[in-house]
C-alpha cells in the first residue's frame, strides 16, 4: 500500500515562489495540488518540479475566482490547507491598471476564501510583502511597524491581510499565516526552476543576470545619492529556497495552532545595488555593465527585515548567503537563457 501524504492546495504554484515551495513541500512529506491560470507562468514548471523531486504534483489550469472549477478540484483532492500565492505582483502595472490588480488580488482572494470556507478548509498561508510597510522609518522593520503601502499592489496586499484578520475574528477555528516577504531571489540549486519574468525585468536580480548572460546591454542603477553605504538602494535579499522552507515551517504551525500570525521572511541583512553587481560578477566571471541614472519613483533608500519573530515563532532562519543566491540565479540563467520557453 502506498503512503498517503497530506494534500496542500497551492494557488499560483506554477509561478516563481510557488514552484520552489512545491519542491520544499514534497521534500517535507506533503503533496501539492496546484491551481494556476498560467497568466504569468509556464506549465513546464510542473515537469521541472517532477524532475527535481521524482513526484509530479497534480496540476489544474484554473483561476482562483472560478468557484465551480475549484470545487471540482477539491472534490478530487481533500486538501488539509492552502498556500495562496496566486496574484498579480507588478508594481508599475498596478499603478497604470489598478482595477486589474485589485480584481485579481482582492476579488480573487475573496472568492477563494469563500470556496475554501464552504469546503471546510480552514488552514491558510498567504503571500504578503514587505511592500505593506511602505517607506518605513526605522530599520530593521519589525512586524509591528505601521502598514502604509504606497501603491495599488501594496494596498491590495494590505487589504487582503485585513480581510484575513477579520475572518479569523469571526471564525476562531481558522489558522492563517501571513508571510511578508522581503526580496526573494535566486533559484533551485538544480537550475531546473527559477524566475522567468516576461519582457523587461522590473527587479534587480533578473535584470543583472540577463546583462551577465548577454541578453541586455547594461543595468540602469536607479540612483547613487541615497543615504546608504555607497549611495545605492539597500534591500534584504532572501534565497527563494529559504523562503520555500519558511512556508513549510509556517504550514506546520498552522496545522497545529489556531489564530492568525504575521511574520517577516527576510535575512535581516541589507545589500546595496553595487554589492549585488560585484557579487554577481565574482560568481559568474562575467562583467555586468551599468550606468547610474536618476532614482526610480516610489523607491526607498533602505529596507531590511527584523527576522526575529520568524526565528522565535517558526524556528526559521535563512541559511543561504548572497554568493549562493547569485550562484543559483546564474546557474538557472545559463541553463535557461530565455526562461522556460527555450526548451
Ligand atoms: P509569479 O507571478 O511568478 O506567481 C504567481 C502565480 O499566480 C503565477 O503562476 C500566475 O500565473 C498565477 N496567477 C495569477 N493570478 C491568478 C489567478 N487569478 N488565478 C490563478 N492563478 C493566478 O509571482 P511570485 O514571484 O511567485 O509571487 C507569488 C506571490 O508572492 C504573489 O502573491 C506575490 O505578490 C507575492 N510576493 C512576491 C514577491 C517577489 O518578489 N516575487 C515579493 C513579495 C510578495
Ligand atoms: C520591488 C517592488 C516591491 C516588491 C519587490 C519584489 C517597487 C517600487 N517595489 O521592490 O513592491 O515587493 O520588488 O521583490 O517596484 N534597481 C536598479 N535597477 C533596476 C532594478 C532595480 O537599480 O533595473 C534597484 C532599485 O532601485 C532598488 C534595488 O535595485 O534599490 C532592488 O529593486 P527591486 O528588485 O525592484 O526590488 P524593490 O524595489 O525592493
Amino acid at each position: 500500500m502506498t503512503e498517503k501524504f497530506p494534500e496542500i492546495l497551492v494557488t499560483g504554484g506554477a509561478g516563481y515562489i510557488g514552484s520552489h515551495t512545491c519542491v520544499a513541500l514534497i521534500q517535507a512529506g506533503f503533496m501539492p495540488v496546484i491551481v494556476d491560470n498560467l497568466s504569468n507562468s509556464h506549465p513546464l514548471a510542473i515537469s521541472r518540479i517532477e524532475a527535481i523531486t521524482g513526484t509530479r504534483p497534480a496540476f489544474y489550469k484554473c483561476d482562483i475566482a472560478d468557484d465551480a472549477g475549484l470545487r471540482t478540484v477539491l472534490e478530487c483532492h481533500p486538501c488539509v490547507a492552502t498556500i495562496h500565492f496566486a496574484g498579480l505582483k507588478a508594481v508599475g502595472r498596478s499603478v497604470s491598471e489598478p482595477l486589474e490588480t485589485y480584481r485579481d488580488n482582492v476579488c480573487g482572494s475573496l472568492s477563494l476564501l469563500q470556496t475554501l470556507r464552504s469546503r471546510g478548509i480552514n488552514r491558510l498561508i498567504f503571500s504578503s510583502s514587505a511592500t505593506v510597510y511602505g517607506g518605513a522609518e526605522h530599520m530593521p522593520i519589525p512586524e509591528t511597524a505601521s502598514i502604509q503601502p504606497t501603491n495599488p499592489y501594496g494596498h491590495s496586499k494590505a487589504m487582503i491581510e485585513q480581510i484575513l484578520q477579520d475572518l479569523v475574528t469571526a471564525a476562531p477555528d481558522m489558522a492563517i499565516g501571513v508571510l511578508r516577504y522581503f526580496n526573494p531571489v535566486g533559484a533551485h540549486i538544480s537550475g531546473e526552476i527559477g524566475e522567468d519574468p516576461q519582457g523587461i525585468p522590473d527587479n534587480l536580480f533578473p535584470y543583472v543576470s540577463q546583462v551577465a548572460v548577454g541578453r541586455r546591454e547594461k543595468l540602469l542603477v536607479f540612483g547613487d545619492d541615497y543615504d546608504t553605504k555607497d549611495g545605492t538602494g539597500v534591500r534584504d535579499y532572501i534565497h527563494v529556497m529559504d523562503l520555500a522552507d519558511g512556508h513549510v515551517a509556517a504550514l506546520q504551525r498552522c496545522l497545529d495552532t489556531d489564530g492568525l500570525f504575521a511574520v517577516n521572511l527576510g535575512t535581516g541583512q541589507g545589500s546595496s545595488v553595487l554589492e549585488i553587481i560585484q557579487a554577481f560578477e565574482t560568481v559568474s566571471g562575467k562583467p555586468v555593465a551599468y550606468e547610474v541614472v536618476g532614482r526610480r519613483p516610489g523607491d526607498v533608500a533602505t529596507s531590511f527585515a527584523d527576522p526575529s519573530k520568524a526565528s522565535d515563532m517558526l524556528n526559521f532562519k535563512a541559511q543561504r548567503d548572497l554568493t549562493q543566491m547569485c550562484r543559483d540565479a546564474w546557474n538557472w540563467q545559463q541553463r535557461n537563457p530565455t526562461g522556460y520557453a527555450n526548451r
